[in-house]
Formats: C-alpha cells, sequence, structure tokens
C-alpha cells in the first residue's frame, strides 16, 4: 500500500510482536511488507520445550511436545517478566538413577510446617514420598491460625514440585505394621505416615530409605520397625555436608532468560529466511508494560544478538499503520491477545500520532477463556461423564502426573474449541486417553454450543467493557467523539466480544487490517524511524514522546512522590533529595511506583491507579545522624520508555560517600 513512500527503503530490520501466546515477525522488501516464515507458518508460538540443558525446542513443535511432557515447555513467560518467578527443568533420567545407591526420603507434616519449601533441596537422583496422610494434615494446618501460613505455602510448593518425576505421594500400607502399632486398629496419623516408610525399607532395595521428622515419638516408633528416621536438624547437616545430593542436573531459568532465548531464535531464523544480516529490531510491549519489564525486553533482546533494539508500545505500533491512511481522527485501540488487554485512545491528525490514554489489565488474556472452558465448562463434563473431580487432585483419586496430564489434555482441547467457536454456532469437544479416578483410560464427547461458551465468559467481556469505559472517562475526551475501533489481538476474534464493543461505542470496528500483523508491521514502521535513511519516512510519521504515566517514589505515610509527570516529552531526567529517618540508619529501600494517568490521588494504592513497579536497596550508609544524609534520587525516562535510576549518597558536608561500602541494588536485577 506505501509503495510510493518507501521506495528508497533498505535495510535489515525486522518488527517483532512479541506476544505472550504467539509472535509475529514483520519486515519491509521490495515495497512491501512481509512475514518472516517459521516452518511456514508467519506466526510463531512464543513456547520453548527443552529436550535437555542445552537442546531446545520452538514454536509449533515445542507445544506438540509439551502436551505428552507438560513438565518441560515453558509458555507465557512474558506474562511474568519483571517478577522474581523462575522456571525449573529437571532432566536425569529415572531410570538411570534407580540403579545408583540414593535414598528414598518419607517427609512427615511437622517437617513441612518447619521448613515448607523443603522440596527445593532434593535432587532428582533423591526419591522423596509425601504420603495421602501428611497432605490431609497440611489441609487441616491449613485452617489452624498458627499454622495455616506455613501449611498454605508448603501445599503450594509441594504441588510446584509434583511436575518432577521423583517426587510423589502415595498411599499408606495398612497391613504392614507389627500388631500393636496396625494402622486400622489404630487410627493413629503417625502409624500410616511410618507404613509408608516401612513399605520403602522392605521394598526399595537400591536406595537407602528415610523417614524425616520431628517427631521424636514416631522416630522411636520407626526404630522398632528397623526404620531409619531422621530430625530435620540432622538431614540439614547431611546436606550441607554434602550427603545428600545437592541439585546438579536441572535448568533453572528466569523469564527475561527464557525471552532472551526466544529473540535469539527468532533472529536466527529471520536471517536465514531473509537471507541478509538482521541486527536492528522495533519490538513491541503492551502498553500498560512498566520500565522494569521494558528494560528487562530490552537487555533480552540484546542479549539474544541483536545489536540495536527500539521498543514500542502496542497500540502506537496500530496506530502507525492508520497514520498513513487517516488525516484526523480518534481511534480506540482495543488489542485483546493472549495474556494481555490493553485499550488505548490515539489522536492521528495528518501523520501524526499522539496517545492520549492508555489503560488495560496485564492479567487479562485468551489464557483466561481458555481456562474458563476448561474449569467451568469441560471439568463440569468430566465429573458427569466418569466422576472425576479435576479441580482438586486429592479429589480426584489421581496422581499427582496423571492429574496433570489430563489437565493438559483438556486445555489443549478447550483452546481449539474456543477457536472454532469464533466461526461456528457449535463445536464437537473430543478427548481421548483421560484418566479416571479409578485408573482406567476413558474417553470424553460432547458438544458445545456457543450460547453456553459466551454465557461462561460474561464476566471477561464485562472486565475488558469497564476498562474501555474507564479509559475514556478518564481521557476526558466524550464517547461520541470516538471515530474508528481497531480490533488487534486473538481474543477479540470472539463475536460476542466485538459486538459488545459495538453496542457500547456504536461503531462498528474496522474490519480492513489484519489483527494478526498489524502490531508487526507498526513496528517495523517504526524502525524505519530509527534507521531508516529515506527522509520521507521521517516526515510522515511523527510521534510525541510523551511519557504516558507518572513516575514516583513511595515515601512516608503511604504517599506517592511525583518524579516524572505524564506527558513529560521524552527523554526526561529529574532529581530528587531524599534523607535518612533515623540516626546511625545503615540501610534504606526505594520503592518505585507508575500512576496511570488521570489518577490524581497522592495517596498510594492501586485503586488510586498506582502500581508498585521496582525497588532500590541501598546498605553501607555511613554513620551520621538523622537528616545529615543527602540521597539523590535521579529517574531518567528514555524514548522506548526505560526507566534509569540513579542514587548519590552525600555526607554533611556535601562529599559524595565512599562507594566501596555503599551497596545499591536495583531488585529486578537480582
Ligand atoms: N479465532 C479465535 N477466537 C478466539 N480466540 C482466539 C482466536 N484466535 C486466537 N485466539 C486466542 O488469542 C490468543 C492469542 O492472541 P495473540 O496472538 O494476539 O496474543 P499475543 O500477541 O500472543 O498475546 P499478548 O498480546 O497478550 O502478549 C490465544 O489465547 C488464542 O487462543
Ligand atoms: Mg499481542
Amino acid at each position: 500500500m506505501q509503495e510510493a513512500i518507501f521506495d528508497e527503503v533498505e535495510g535489515t530490520f525486522v518488527g517483532i510482536d512479541l506476544g505472550t501466546s504467539n509472535s509475529v515477525v514483520s519486515y519491509f522488501k521490495n515495497s512491501n511488507f512481509e512475514q518472516v516464515k517459521f516452518k511456514g507458518k508467519s506466526i510463531i508460538p512464543s513456547v520453548l520445550y527443552f529436550e535437555s540443558k542445552n537442546k531446545i525446542i520452538y514454536g509449533d513443535r515445542a507445544l506438540k511436545k509439551g502436551v505428552v511432557h507438560p513438565e518441560f515447555m515453558l509458555k507465557e513467560f512474558k506474562r511474568d517478566l519483571g517478577s522474581s518467578k523462575k522456571y525449573t527443568f529437571n532432566f536425569s533420567d529415572q531410570k538411570n538413577q534407580e540403579s545408583t545407591n540414593g535414598f528414598t526420603y518419607i517427609i512427615d507434616t511437622n517437617i513441612f510446617i518447619e521448613e515448607p519449601d523443603i522440596l527445593d533441596s532434593f535432587d532428582s537422583s533423591t526419591l522423596v514420598k509425601i504420603p495421602l496422610k501428611v497432605i490431609d494434615e497440611l489441609q487441616f494446618r491449613k485452617s489452624q491460625p498458627e499454622t495455616d501460613t506455613a501449611a498454605s505455602y508448603a501445599l503450594e510448593n509441594i504441588e510446584k514440585n509434583m511436575i518432577n518425576s521423583h517426587i510423589e505421594t502415595c498411599e499408606s500400607y495398612d497391613d504392614l505394621l507389627s500388631q500393636d502399632l496396625d494402622v486400622d486398629k489404630n487410627s493413629n496419623n503417625d502409624n500410616k505416615i511410618l507404613s509408608v516408610a516401612k513399605h520403602f525399607t522392605i521394598n526399595m532395595t537400591t536406595h537407602a530409605t528415610v523417614l524425616l521428622t520431628n517427631d521424636a515419638g514416631l522416630r522411636l516408633k520407626a526404630d522398632s520397625e528397623h526404620v531409619t528416621a531422621q530430625k530435620l536438624e540432622q538431614f540439614k547437616h547431611d546436606l550441607a555436608h554434602k550427603e545428600v545430593h545437592a541439585k546438579s542436573d536441572s535448568l533453572v531459568i528466569t523469564p527475561k532468560e527464557a525471552t532472551r532465548i526466544l529473540l535469539k531464535h527468532i533472529r536466527e531464523e529471520s536471517e536465514k529466511y531473509i537471507g541478509e544480516e538482521v541486527l536492528k529490531a522495533v519490538i513491541t510491549v503492551p502498553a500498560n508494560f512498566n520500565p522494569t519489564q521494558i528494560g528487562q525486553i530490552k537487555e533480552a533482546g540484546e542479549r539474544a544478538g541483536f545489536e540495536e533494539i527500539a521498543i514500542q508500545k502496542e497500540p502506537v505500533a496500530v496506530g502507525y499503520a492508520y497514520a498513513l491512511e487517516e488525516q484526523d481522527k480518534k481511534i480506540l485501540v482495543y488489542d485483546f491477545g493472549g495474556g494481555t488487554f490493553d485499550a488505548s485512545l490515539l489522536q492521528v491528525t495528518d501523520g501524526t500520532i499522539e496517545v492520549l490514554a492508555i489503560d488495560g489489565d496485564p492479567n487479562l488474556g485468551g489464557a483466561d477463556v481458555t481456562k474458563i472452558v476448561s474449569e467451568q465448562i469441560i471439568y463440569e463434563e468430566f465429573v458427569d461423564a466418569h466422576d472425576t473431580d479435576m479441580f482438586d487432585q486429592h479429589d480426584s483419586g489421581l496422581s499427582m502426573l496423571d492429574f496433570f496430564k489430563n489437565q493438559q489434555a483438556i486445555s489443549v482441547a478447550a483452546e481449539q474449541a474456543k477457536i472454532e467457536l469464533s466461526h461456528y454456532e457449535s463445536t464437537e469437544i473430543s478427548i481421548a486417553n483421560l484418566m479416571n479416578s479409578e485408573g482406567e483410560i476413558v474417553n470424553l464427547q460432547f458438544t458445545l454450543e456457543r450460547t453456553r461458551f459466551e454465557d461462561e465468559i460474561s464476566d471477561i467481556r464485562k472486565k475488558s467493557l469497564d476498562v474501555v469505559k474507564t479509559l475514556i472517562a478518564n481521557s476526558g475526551i466524550k464517547k461520541e467523539d470516538i471515530n474508528e475501533i481497531v480490533m488487534a489481538g486473538g481474543t477479540s476474534l470472539i463475536p460476542s466480544i466485538r459486538n459488545s464493543l459495538e453496542d457500547t461505542l456504536g461503531i462498528a470496528p474496522k474490519k480492513s487490517i489484519d489483527t494478526s500483523v498489524v502490531i508487526s508491521q507498526g513496528a517495523v514502521l517504526e524502525a524505519m524511524r530509527h534507521w531508516s535513511e529515506s527522509d520521507t519516512v521521517q516526515e510522515k510519521i511523527i510521534y510525541n514522546d510523551n511519557a504516558l504515566q507518572d513516575f514516583g517514589i513511595g515515601i512516608k505515610d503511604n504517599r506517592f512522590d511525583l518524579l516524572i509527570a505524564a506527558d513529560s516529552e521524552l527523554p526526561i531526567r529529574e532529581t530528587r533529595e531524599y534523607t535518612t529517618e533515623k540516626d546511625n540508619q545503615e540501610s534504606l529501600s526505594i520503592e518505585i511506583f507508575q500512576r496511570k494517568k488521570g489518577y490524581l490521588s497522592a495517596v498510594k494504592t492501586f485503586d488510586n491507579g498506582v502500581e508498585y513497579i521496582d525497588k532500590i536497596e541501598i546498605s553501607g550508609l555511613p554513620q551520621s545522624n538523622v537528616g545529615d544524609l543527602t540521597i539523590n534520587v535521579t529517574f531518567e525516562l528514555t524514548k522506548d520508555d526505560a526507566l534509569q535510576i540513579a542514587v548519590e549518597v552525600l555526607d554533611r558536608n556535601n562529599n559524595i560517600c565512599n562507594g566501596n561500602t555503599l551497596n545499591v541494588a536495583r531488585a529486578s536485577d537480582a
């Protein structure tokens, strides 16, 4: 469409729409926008599969492999950028390990209460058995005030670790104990736990079995049953002296590292497809991404081998596709993707794009729609047909692994059904090889009508419409002044979502734009603006780089102290002075927040549009009286919306404090 304008543009830059579910890469060649093909398709699922520590599989193939081995698949990691989340993959081959002499640990409830994340201490050559009785007891302890926090944390940790094949829950073995300890006659929980330990002591000849319990009485009973028992303290001592294997054959990665791995693959495939080196890229991010998340994407891109990376907000990318065509319009960009929902208002005036307001929900997306189909529809049908409760592993009667596999198969079917219902009034759900509570393999088949699906997702629809209403209200623009709705993202293809938006605003969404490529094409235009020699591009699109939100730090009395105001022209640098609160204060932490445009309250709560983004920890402050130190905090917001923060500490004579003792660390860099 832009032949005349962009004829002179050449170069090897790409625009990457790095999505939660799917990524799309566009470039400009022979006067046209084109997409890089990944195994023949212009979309690559943002999914990784770890076959081993060094062998990674990408995209569609990763998704397929993940159906059988979900424990090695990583998806939707974009949602976790900026958080402290880490993913663990365990590669050791269980069969090989069993022939080596290792340990089997049976863990008692009191150990979980004292050390809720005890499971993280075991490597894959150590087998860990958790008696179901212990899970029951933890459920009970969850309701007791002194143990509720530890018990619920322990249960979460157990669930998280169940994907590791060396850790499993098990029944008690009622016949195993000597007469006076009989499990049936004596309902004492200890005996059930002891029976498990006894079972493995007898049957697991390649491993030494150890019952881990802090209960002295139980250790005595164990002794009389010839079961080795150990208390936590002793176990920790052994661990410290490497007598229990430390974690070894596993891979622990962060969301940022996962992003780097995917971007490196994208760069290499783009080079192969285009046939030229690709060293520059514009990567798009949701309008709501905070500076920490943006910084992490930039860094991941640089480490993936790109020499230059620029960041663009997704709605702005959509706006670019319009800026070339439209004269004077107010456009609502409604982008409902896999993991995030963004709504933005743009003003396009003769090639100039201004972002009037943004809003959205970083935790609302197609993944939530799929979850509803899984849980509210398919789980219900499964209970009716096969009497197996998929809401709770324990109630389902399934092993953790079978439970997890059922969940995966159901989720794949739910995703497919959801997409089919965008095109048809009803769909057949047909899932083979599910496990029921009796341990039998069963199939599940039924017809799902679009009307039932739409009823179930009414809350999601309402949530997204509420965001649009708030956005319009806070922007100061009248609903009637909006000229156009542009939809992007896979979830916006759901008919009732389109219709309800149309009803609310009284305008039909624009159809001419391909929702799946529009963002990456906008990113190519931004790349041209950055790196193209062509004057026409520079003249044709002008984007007002203004801060989209307020940025500041948290101060006393739960208040927000503003450093950079929304609408400030970027780049911008602001410094503010602070001081210590007490004598001889050794450390302090500075919490960084952003605040949505339009929310003026200085009280720092989420309801007031204020959201935490990062933290700076300063330690090793020199001895001084209250108020003597000056702490200069400088915020620098780049055109990419990356926030750089510098801290300088001055003593009472205004000398800069010695950097040797002073330690300044940013939480998101940890
Ligand atoms: N026809 C359809 N009907 C309903 N949902 C769909 C359809 N096609 C795709 N989806 C859903 O859209 C989501 C993916 O959309 P998209 O590729 O736009 O997201 P993304 O860009 O990866 O995510 P985000 O923008 O949130 O980071 C998935 O949840 C997918 O199931
Ligand atoms: Mg998207």
